[in-house]
């Protein structure tokens, strides 16, 4: 799809620069005007992914501009051209909503073009959210998935194929990468939607409780069984029963749950009454079922069956496409819930959490904005309020911890610093000078000497 940019600016310098950047024929259709009166206009009519503005116009203020523009569109993703001697103002209008300012003169094409890129990707994701607000109006009460990156969208592909038939499904997925929407939606797009759901966790219940709680039970058939209670089999006739961490289920639970799988009835407790269900099974697990099996943990014949259309859903470091549109997603979520309006995110704060570890995955990433939208008091987020751990930031930490064990020179010690600083934050920026100039407040043009000097990069 086309993007389209409005370039605001009366220097013809700047506006050949873009014309070359976006040449016709690319996948940016831009619009050159060069006062403030044109840009109403040219913003009246258009509807534009990106606005790119001069500060100094002929007829006003491209700060005033940006302004006006924030109040017909709220969301409109904006860049500011700037010299040297307004980088302050722009700085600013960051914390008033600009997604970033762009220095002149351009020496950096690449990082030039890097900035663009990341403004259009946020307006995209602006857009998605928008659309799938409508979406969900009209299919309110479906679970959500959020999903830009290949590797979701092959996932979802393949539980929609699964979905409608009535086979056993295993997913399989590090803790919090999603597992129980995705056990979710496969009810909720197969024939039995209608039906009842029963999600079950393996790992929270004794292996009484689970039995009793599966099975049901008759009155009087142990201590405490008041009156006769129905299980989830019986529950979940027509329905789903989601089994969630499934390799923690005791050998003995394994057994009774083949039988049932095999026969198609169950017993309750107390009983000797064989009773029909049919339910569909979806099994959940954090941790890959195989390794279980080939330990003597889990038995074969019963992985064999729940085996059939087995899902993998990557975790959240291996789909960093997915972070922007899910931060965004929750942000609007929890502005929601807590009537707020917390936002937009800057761009620095944008890097950081595109390149934070998420060892606990989407439910990290989710209390991460809650958190943020929690302590933020209407306004721009910046990375300071996340309370997130980059690389660069962890990093530092680590190398200040090693001072107290060894106390190295001096010179020695803040080399050591500065090599794993370094490093990590040109990981933490993607390689991108500008953008480890603004995680980091080091000027732009001293970052390379640090570079240089802490060795991360070597003198050309
Ligand atoms: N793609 C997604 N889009 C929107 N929300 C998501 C997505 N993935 C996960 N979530 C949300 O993140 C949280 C954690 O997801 P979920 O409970 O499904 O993870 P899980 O894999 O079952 O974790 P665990 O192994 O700890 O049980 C939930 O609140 C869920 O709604
Ligand atoms: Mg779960």
């Amino acid at each position: 799809m086309k993007s389209n940019v409005l370039l605001v600016d009366d220097d013809p310098f700047t506006r050949k620069l873009f014309e070359n950047l976006f040449r016709p024929g690319g996948q940016i259709d831009l619009v050159c005007v060069a006062s403030v009166a044109q840009a109403r206009q040219a913003f009246g009519l258009g509807d534009f992914h990106l606005v790119i503005l001069d500060q100094r116009l002929p007829d006003g203020n491209g700060l005033d501009l940006f302004a006006e523009m924030r109040q017909q569109r709220p969301q409109q993703t904006a860049l500011m051209v700037t010299g040297h001697a307004e980088v302050r103002d722009a700085m600013r209008a960051v914390r008033d909503g600009l997604f970033d300012y762009l220095t002149k003169p351009f020496d950096n094409l690449e990082a030039l073009e890097a900035t663009v890129a990341k403004a259009l990707e946020m307006d995209r994701a602006y857009r998605e959210i928008a659309d799938l607000k409508q979406t969900l109006a009209a299919q309110a009460g479906d679970p959500i998935i959020i999903s830009r990156s290949v590797a979701m969208e092959r996932l979802l592909v393949q539980m929609r194929q699964a979905a409608p038939l009535d086979t056993t499904v295993l997913i399989e997925g590090e803790s919090g990468t999603g597992k129980e929407v995705i056990a979710k939606s496969l009810h909720a797009l197969s024939p039995r939607s209608s039906g009842p759901m029963k999600v079950l966790n393996c790992g929270a219940l004794s292996e009484s409780l689970m039995e009793a709680a599966l099975f049901g039970y008759e009155k009087g058939s142990f201590t405490g069984a008041a009156k006769t209670t129905a299980g989830y089999f019986e529950e979940a006739d027509n329905g789903t029963i989601v089994l969630d961490e499934i390799a923690d289920m005791s050998p003995k639970m394994q057994v009774s749950l083949l039988r049932v799988l095999q026969e198609g009835t169950f017993v309750r407790l107390g009983s000797t009454v064989q009773r029909p269900s049919s339910f569909r099974l979806i099994c959940a697990t954090n941790k890959p079922l195989d390794q279980e099996v080939a330990a003597g943990r889990f038995r074969a014949d019963l992985y064999y069956r729940i085996n059939v259309v087995p899902l993998h859903v990557p975790p959240l470091r291996e789909r960093r496409e997915d972070i922007v549109p899910l931060c965004l997603f929750f942000l609007d979520h929890f502005n929601r819930k807590f009537n707020k309006q917390a936002g937009p995110l800057q761009a620095d704060t944008l890097a950081l959490l595109e390149n934070a570890p998420w060892a606990g995955n989407v439910r990290e990433l989710k209390h991460t904005m809650e958190r943020a939208v929690v302590v933020n008091s209407g306004g721009p987020i910046a990375s300071a309020d996340l309370g997130v751990h980059s690389a660069a930031g962890a990093a530092a930490v680590a190398a200040g911890s090693a001072v107290p064990n060894q106390l190295l020179p001096y010179r020695q010690a803040r080399l050591q610093f500065e090599q794993a600083y370094f490093s990590s934050l040109m990981q933490a920026a993607g390689g991108n000078v500008s953008e480890a100039s603004r995680i980091s407040g080091v000027a732009r043009q001293n970052i390379y000497g640090h570079l240089e000097r802490a060795q991360v990069v070597s003198k050309s």
